[in-house]
């Protein structure tokens, strides 16, 4: 049989400890993973693509339970990238009844621009069942600790985002 490449897509604004857990779980299943840090045309993020897809290579880099998981940035439909890249499974986490009606919605959507990839749904640990990428930089640009909620790479960008933005 082929192996089975899943892509794990995301804005990943920053990438939190709920991805990570939700591409670990993705990564125990199938043959290859491929984290797709994309565009998301509804929001304005933090970081730049590149800064994102940047973020994002350091994580796994430094996560050894990451280790074989490839980062790519994509620009464009994401059912396009996975027909190039040959994936036939997109795996996201489902944290609350709340994700449904948005997940469903894009699954639809996905589906109806390439029926060849089929959507699979994962839930998160409940710990990180909270937590979004929103509320990591609303508690750290507020002075809050979010140790708990990101890895150390992630808040070395966060503070330098902070510096930047003071000047
Ligand atoms: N743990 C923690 N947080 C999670 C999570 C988990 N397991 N799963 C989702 N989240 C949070 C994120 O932190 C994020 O929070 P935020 O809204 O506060 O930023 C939110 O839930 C979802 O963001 P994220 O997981 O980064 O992805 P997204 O919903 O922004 O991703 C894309 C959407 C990028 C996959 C989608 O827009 C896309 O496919 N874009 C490419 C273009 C395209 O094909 N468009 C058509 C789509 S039908």
């Amino acid at each position: 049989m082929s192996e089975v490449i899943a892509l794990v897509p995301g804005t990943f604004d920053p990438i939190t400890n709920g991805h990570i857990d939700i591409i670990k779980r993705a990564k125990k299943i199938f043959d290859k993973i491929i984290v797709a840090v994309a565009t998301n045309a509804g929001k304005m993020p933090l970081f730049s693509f590149e800064e994102r897809v940047e973020l994002t290579k350091k994580v796994v880099e430094t996560d050894r339970e990451l280790w074989g998981v490839e980062v790519e940035g994509v620009k464009g439909l994401l059912v396009d990238f996975a027909k190039r890249e040959n994936a036939k499974v997109v795996v996201r986490g489902l944290r609350a009844v709340s994700d449904f009606e948005y997940e469903l919605q894009m699954a639809f959507m996905n589906r109806r621009l390439n029926e060849e990839v089929e959507m699979i749904y994962m839930m998160p640990y409940i710990k990180y069942s909270f937590l979004s990428s929103s509320i990591v930089k609303d508690v750290f640009f507020n002075g809050g600790d979010i140790s708990k909620f990101v890895p150390e790479v992630v808040i070395e960008a966060m503070r330098k985002k902070l510096s930047e933005r003071r000047g």
